[in-house]
């Protein structure tokens, strides 16, 4: 699976790198509207799990996590638009349509293996980082982006977190101290 994100995400990459080539904030509004869908499916599926009855030893953790996350991205895209990157109708179009595939894609995937789908955001918010460096390599004054590209090492970071508190043996971990706290309160 692991190989698949990175195949699929060098391909989408490429694409847009072509597409946008020479419109840096029509790109990062582009990249910014994609980039928020995963946290909004992950907290859906997360709601709907706990809904079931399925809720996990470090679920509202990371239902608060993604929270946090997906109004961090929302920042991020509102100054994009300041800066005029969502001025063309042709640019709203393509991300808007995407944004919807995107969005349905993370719910399964994250619904099936989580992990692969944590993994993939995660080679994400690196590659946005690394945009963001490449920009700041040509603009280093512009101290908003270094501001955003800190939140997008800060997302890759947080995400790394996630893929090891989901791995089966952190929650048998968790349920045996929550369970050994439990007897220690009884
Ligand atoms: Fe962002
Ligand atoms: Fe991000």
């Amino acid at each position: 699976m692991k190989k698949l994100n990175v195949v699929s995400l060098n391909l989408t990459v490429a694409i847009i790198d072509f597409l946008y080539k020479g419109r840096d904030f029509q790109r990062f509004w582009v990249l910014e509207e994609i980039a928020r869908a995963p946290y909004f499916a992950f907290l859906s599926v997360l709601h709907l799990r706990e809904s079931l009855g399925l809720r996990g030893p470090v679920h509202i953790y990371l239902m608060e996590e993604h929270f946090a996350q997906t109004l961090n991205e929302t920042a991020h895209l509102e100054y994009m638009e300041s800066r005029g990157g969502s001025a063309y109708w042709v640019d709203r179009f393509v991300a808007r349509h995407l944004v919807l595939i995107y969005y349905w894609v993370n719910v399964v995937y994250y619904w099936v293996a989580p992990r692969s789908a944590y993994h993939l955001s995660h080679e994400i918010e690196l590659h946005a980082a690394m945009t963001y460096a490449e920009y700041l390599t040509r603009f280093p004054d512009d101290e908003k982006i270094c501001e955003i590209m800190n939140d997008e090492i800060q997302h890759y970071q947080e995400l790394a977190e996630a893929i090891k508190m989901i791995e089966p043996e952190y929650e048998q971990e968790k349920d045996l101290s929550s369970l050994r706290r439990d007897s220690i309160i009884a």
